[in-house]
């Protein structure tokens, strides 16, 4: 029986073989703007993520003064609730997902001193149970994403000693799958998202001795597909995120050499908005903050546009300078 490969086929247009970086700067910067926008009322809820995405982004270009810095302080101030979590907006419930995109956006601005850490740490180690995993919010939901976005986060505002660090260990590794992967939850498949969290938690606490790097390896690599987009799980279609989900993990484990970097290069490429700038998930399709971000991140981890495009950190999504700033030093597989 024939197998068929889900996959795309790469336009032949020659503005999408250079990088449109000044394009991609504006799209970031008038993003969501319109605040008529079906684009601004649609991603009301998570609004602090796309905060995150777009600075990070025009930081990792030098751009980060395309925003306004005390708008977006006050923004991420006005998100946090009494318990000490952020919210994705200004009246939302606390979430791991976004305390974690706050933290981040402080951490770029070197702004951290305007909130109290052991508040924050409080609040998150809160979200801690007893087998070691991170409820998200108050509703429940166990996922190893609120690992991450937990450990991160602690890290960050130096309060890792804050939870029990053996415990979320235990539940990361308990995720371990036969293919070398992870899933959200123990029994669950492995899917690239999940992988790059469980390996950045992993990496946080120090444990990445406990992953099969070999067999992971060869499952991220097979990701890979003939327009050398990745994709996150076996028989899906590729998407630039995952530029960001695959790759991320394999710079974790050491195995980035893996991939075929100029076929992803010309993938990521061929996913510009050669009009109105910004980076979508496969050739043709609407742009995003999500996906120009994991573009960028994934030219950066590949070495591409060296002068252009700062080196990112792969388990924090963030700038490798402002890292080296918090002092924070991650050790990553060889
Ligand atoms: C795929 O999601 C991605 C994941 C499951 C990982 C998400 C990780 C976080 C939110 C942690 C914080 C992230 C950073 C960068 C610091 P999807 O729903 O798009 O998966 P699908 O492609 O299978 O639909
Ligand atoms: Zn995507």
């Amino acid at each position: 029986m024939a197998v068929s490969i889900n996959d795309v086929k790469l336009p032949d247009i020659p503005e999408r073989k250079s990088l449109l970086l000044d394009l991609h700067v504006k799209s970031l910067e008038t993003y969501g703007k319109d605040k008529n926008d079906l684009e601004y009322v649609m991603s009301e809820y998570f609004r602090m993520n796309g905060v995150y995405w777009i600075l990070t982004a025009l930081k990792l270009i030098g751009k980060e003064d395309k925003l306004e810095k005390n708008e977006v302080l006050e923004f991420v101030l006005s998100c946090q609730r009494p318990n000490g979590g952020f919210g994705g907006n200004i009246k939302n419930d606390p979430h791991l997902l976004y305390t974690l995109s706050a933290i981040q956006i402080l951490a770029i601005y070197e702004s951290l001193d305007k909130i109290d850490s052991d508040k924050v740490a409080d609040y998150i180690a809160g979200q801690q149970q007893e087998d070691g995993s991170f409820i998200g919010d108050k509703w429940g939901e166990v996922d190893t994403r609120f690992s991450l976005c937990a450990l991160a986060s602690l890290m960050l505002i130096n309060r890792l000693e804050r939870v029990n660090i053996e415990k979320a260990v235990d539940f990361v590794v308990r995720c371990m799958n036969f293919d070398g992967g992870f899933g959200c939850v123990p029994g669950s498949e492995s899917h690239s998202g999940q992988i790059y969290c469980c390996l950045g938690a992993l990496a946080i606490t120090n444990r990445l001795y406990k992953v099969q790097a070999d067999v992971l390896g060869t499952w991220l690599c097979e990701r890979q597909l003939k327009s050398g987009g990745l994709n996150g799980r076996p028989e899906k279609l590729p998407d630039v995120c995952y530029s960001w989900w695959v790759l991320a993990s394999l710079k974790i484990i050491g195995r980035i050499k893996w991939i075929d970097a100029d076929k992803m290069k010309d993938y990521i490429l061929a996913c510009q908005d050669e009009e109105s700038g910004g980076i979508a998930d496969r050739p043709g399709d609407i742009t995003d903050p999500f996906h120009t971000l994991f573009g960028l991140t994934g030219l950066s981890l590949l070495g591409h546009y060296k002068g252009e495009i700062k080196p990112v950190n792969p388990v924090f999504c963030m700038p490798e300078e402002i890292l080296e700033k918090l002092g924070i030093k991650i050790y990553l597989l060889r």
